[in-house]
This record gives structure tokens, sequence and C-alpha cells, in this order.
């Protein structure tokens, strides 16, 4: 059988260098390709002395050229955490619209099978809970989220548009919060925000009254995930995520036990927009895919802490 040669975009992000390790480790050729706006090449540096491994520097919303045959390609690039697409909106929009345009068309003259990266967040503030598939969503476009949660939506169309009227094998992957090694600390995201601040002894900040809920997958379930949805023949969205909901304050005061730090929780107005509730409905994914998580919540945050206790400075 000949070597599969891969293109993942957003590939020096968290989730993007989960992608490049699997992979590799399948037996894959990876080429990597990222502008680094969000991401970090260390997370990647491990991979450059291998020979089935490349790395392009391009920013996706310019033509994307790649010399040679490719069999997939994996769409992950984006700014994802609300610091980040609230502080660069166009670009969000961009990557997210001209982005996808690009590898669409690349996966078209290449003939390879394309998985897009979207979210949750295309449900929005949620009124239907939990999330199932065939939920529209309700998001607000002109609402600072708008940005990211408009471009991907748009993302999902182009990309049904490409399937259906280009025959283009396409895949859409609908992901929930998902955590792990290789997160930023400071990327805004609940998770790290909360470790980061416990282990410097700081209060922790939670937005809203607390009772907010969120729904965690660790990052080697969902990358499971995306092979298997990869792997299969299914065109339409999949939700992949972790259904074990907690509340923002339950969370708050597990990662205050984790630690074992004497931080306290401090209350903050919630976000404009801000979800109320995020869980997903994954039976498409059992039923389609054989999907399920395997690494509960508190094996994937032993794990994260332990990846976060290397980064944060000794002396704090
Ligand atoms: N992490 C999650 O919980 C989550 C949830 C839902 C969806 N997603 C999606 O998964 C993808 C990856 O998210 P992540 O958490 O790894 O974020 P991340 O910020 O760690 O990674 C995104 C990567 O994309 C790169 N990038 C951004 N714009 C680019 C451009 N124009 N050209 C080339 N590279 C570009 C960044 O430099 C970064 O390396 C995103 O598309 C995101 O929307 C993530």
């Amino acid at each position: 059988m000949t070597q599969k040669r891969i293109l993942i975009t957003g590939a020096a992000g968290f989730l993007g260098s989960h992608l490049c390790d699997r992979f590799i480790k399948e037996g894959f050729k990876v080429v990597a390709m990222d502008n680094l706006l969000t991401g970090n090449i260390k997370n990647i540096e491990h991979l450059f002395p291998l020979a089935n491994f490349e790395y392009y520097h391009h920013d996706v919303t310019k033509f994307v050229h790649v010399p040679g045959d490719l069999d997939y390609i994996l769409h992950f690039a984006s700014p994802a955490s609300p610091i980040d697409y609230l502080k660069m909106p166009i670009q969000t929009l961009k990557v997210g619209a001209l982005g996808t345009h690009n590898l669409l068309g690349l996966a078209r003259s290449k003939n390879a099978r394309i998985l897009v990266a979207s979210t949750s967040e295309v449900y929005g503030d949620p009124m239907v809970h939990p999330q199932t598939e065939d939920y529209w969503g309700n998001v607000n476009p002109v609402g600072p989220r708008g940005v990211y949660d408009e471009a991907k939506r748009f993302m999902e169309s182009i990309t049904m548009a490409y399937h259906t009227y280009h025959n283009v094998d396409t895949r859409i992957i609908r992901i929930f919060n998902t955590y792990g090694p290789r997160m930023r600390l400071d990327d805004g995201r609940v998770l790290p925000a909360f470790i980061g601040q416990a282990l410097r002894g700081e209060d922790l900040t939670a937005f809203g009254d607390g009772s907010q809920t969120r729904s965690f997958c660790y990052v080697d379930d969902l990358v499971e995930g995306i092979y298997r949805l990869l792997m299969s023949d299914y065109a339409y969205p999949v939700n992949i995520g972790n259904p074990d909901e907690i509340t923002i304050g339950d969370f708050a005061e597990e990662i205050i036990r984790l630690t074992g730090t004497s931080s306290k929780i401090i209350y903050k107005p919630l976000p404009q927009d801000d979800p109320k509730q995020r869980k997903p409905d994954i039976t498409k994914a059992k039923e389609i895919l054989g999907w399920g998580p395997t690494i509960n919540r508190s094996e994937g945050l032993k794990r994260t802490l332990e990846y976060f206790m290397t980064v944060i400075p000794k002396s704090v």
C-alpha cells in the first residue's frame, strides 16, 4: 500500500499539533501549514527531524499551493479562543471564509478528502439541550462572538456546497470544548484560566453566577473522533465532545481541590452572548463512528495539570 499524504492547517496550534503526532504515528506523510498567528512552533518542533514531516509557513487566506499529491486535508487553522478572535475579528472571518474556500479548491484540484473543523459555537446560546446536529442554533451575527460563530457557519455552508456541486469528498466535525497539553495558559478559555490562576495562587475568576455549564473533552478522545470521521463515508456534521456536563462553579471547585490551592472563587459579570449551557448529543458519533469518550475529567485534568506545571515558572 502506498503511503498516504495529509495536509494539516493550523498545525502549530493546540489541536493541529496533536493531529500531526497522530497521523505521523499512523504512518502518514504529514504536511503541516501555519502562519503562527496563535500557534507555537514549539508544539511541532519535535517532528522537524522526521523524513515524513514537512512544514510550510503560510497564511491560508492567501492562495494555497502544495506541490505533489495529497490524499487528505484537515483544515484546523483559525483563532479559536474568545480572547484570540475578539482581538483578531477580521483574520477570524477571513480564515473561516477565504481560508476554507482556498482549501476546498485545493481538495478539488488534488482529488483529496477534506475535513473542516467546525465548532459547537455554531449552536450559539442554544435553545435545545443537549445539542443535536439537526439544531440550527441561536447566533447573534452582529454580537462580538459573531465573527467566530458566523465564520464557522459559513465554513459549513461552503463545504456542503463544494460537496454538492463539485463532488468534493468532505467531512464536517463540530468540536465541543476540548482540553489537554499544549493549550495556552493565556488563551482566555475557562480551563487554562482556572488552572493558571490556581497554580499562581490567585483567586479563580468565574463569569456569571457559576451556574452556566460546559462539557470538556480530553484531546486524545477528540483526535480519535477526528480520525474515525475522516476515515468514514459520512459527509454531514458530526458532534464530537464529552457529554459529561459541569457547572462553572463546580468546575472551579474541582480545580481548587485538584491543585490544593487556597484560592477563592470570585464572580464577574457574564460577557455578552456567552452560552449558558453546552453539552453535545453524541448519538450520531456513537452510531456512525462507534466513538465515545474514554478519558474521564479527573484523568484528563491530571495529565493537563502535569503539562501546565512544566510551563509555569517554578517560582510561582
Ligand atoms: N480547542 C477547542 O476546544 C476547539 C473547539 C471547537 C473548534 N475548534 C477548532 O479547532 C481548530 C484549532 O483550534 P485550537 O484550539 O487548536 O486553536 P489554536 O489557536 O491553538 O490553533 C489554531 C492554529 O491556526 C493557525 N492559524 C490561524 N490563522 C491562520 C491562517 N490564516 N493561516 C495559517 N494558520 C493560521 C494559528 O497560528 C494556530 O497555530 C480551530 O479551527 C478551532 O475553531 C477548537
